[in-house]
């Protein structure tokens, strides 16, 4: 990728004031690539948690959507976590509010609460454990009992489902809009053209779509699927700026994208990134009281995760 002078320029200004103030930028693999030039670290939801939890910045700038920076929040309340752009939300945490998640556990008391990362600070304080895309199977599989309400994704849901059969899996009804667009008939289209291409999908994709891919994997262990698996050419279904991480990390391959964008995941600019450092705005707080409640149902997901080890 070639930059503009001023690109640099800006870049080179980052630098200089991430140094200065003590801050450490993370960045979530769906950012824009110019972002990717000021990084400490690019990765994702699990991978940024454990880089969020265990910095020794005072200043945590986080490139990615709300939920992330909250997260980070949660993960390390002693720290300034500011974020470019005042309003990136995420569509599928926002289907789920809190009453929805109380009706559901009135309805199913004996249940355990496993919560997807993606949803508001307020869902993970009446949950007993969160989890990502990278950890949702083993959460499931190591927490006790035998019925978990799972929230918000339905898509996630399935594929959880069928990897622990032998858990009674209660879904919420909530979607990524941007992952669940993604059908077999726009995959069947690429099949077509990229015939011998493997296909890695992200499992907030439908359960048609994962039924036939050959990897079901979370934004950064897609990185690590296609350097191991020895084919030259993947189908990739997930949001758009994956395509282009993969095609960064993985120069010797092809990677045809059956993808889609997120508005917000694109919001944040390198000249907000500047503004967000140099004024140190917006500051991103979660109340007391949730910070202490969800922080629990974190350190769950940290415990069955020996640490946020996976298997990628
Ligand atoms: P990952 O944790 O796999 O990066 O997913 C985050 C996300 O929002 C996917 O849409
Ligand atoms: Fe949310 Fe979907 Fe965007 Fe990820 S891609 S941040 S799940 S709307």
């Amino acid at each position: 990728m070639i930059f503009t002078a001023e690109q640099q320029k800006i870049f080179e200004e980052i630098k200089r004031l991430k140094k200065a103030k003590n801050a450490v930028i993370l960045v979530h693999n769906y950012q824009k690539p110019e972002i990717y030039e000021v990084a400490d670290f690019i990765g994702d939801s699990l991978k940024l948690c454990m880089e969020a939890k265990n910095t020794k910045a005072d200043i945590i700038v986080f490139c990615g959507v709300n939920f992330m920076a909250e997260s980070a929040y949660i993960l390390n309340p002693g720290k300034k976590v500011i974020i470019p752009f005042y309003d990136a939300g995420c569509a599928m945490a926002d289907m789920l509010k809190p009453e929805d998640l109380i009706a559901l556990k009135k309805k199913h008391p004996k249940a355990k609460v496993v919560t997807y990362i993606n949803s508001s600070a307020e869902i993970k304080a009446l949950s007993d454990a969160v989890c990502t895309s990278s950890s949702a199977v083993d959460i499931v599989r190591g927490l006790d009992g035998n019925e978990i309400i799972f929230v918000p994704d339905k898509n996630l849901a399935k594929y959880v489902e069928k990897q622990v059969p032998e858990k009674k899996i209660i879904a919420f009804d909530g979607y990524c809009p941007i992952h669940d667009f993604l059908t077999k008939e726009l995959l069947y289209e690429a099949k077509k053209e990229y015939g011998n291409a493997k296909i890695i999908a992200h499992p907030e994709s439908r359960n048609e779509i994962l039924e036939s891919a050959d990897h079901v994997a979370s934004t950064s262990e897609m990185i690590n699927c296609a350097k191991k698996d020895p084919a030259k050419d993947f189908i990739v279904l997930t949001e758009c700026g994956m395509v282009e991480r993969l095609k960064k990390e993985v120069p010797d391959k092809n990677f045809h994208g059956v993808c889609n964008f997120c508005f917000d995941m694109k919001k944040n600019t390198i000249e907000s990134v500047l503004k967000c450092l140099k004024e140190e705005k917006f500051v991103i707080t979660v109340p007391k009281d949730v910070t202490e409640k969800a922080l629990k149902a974190f350190d769950k997901m940290f415990e069955l995760t020996k640490n946020g080890q996976t298997n990628d």
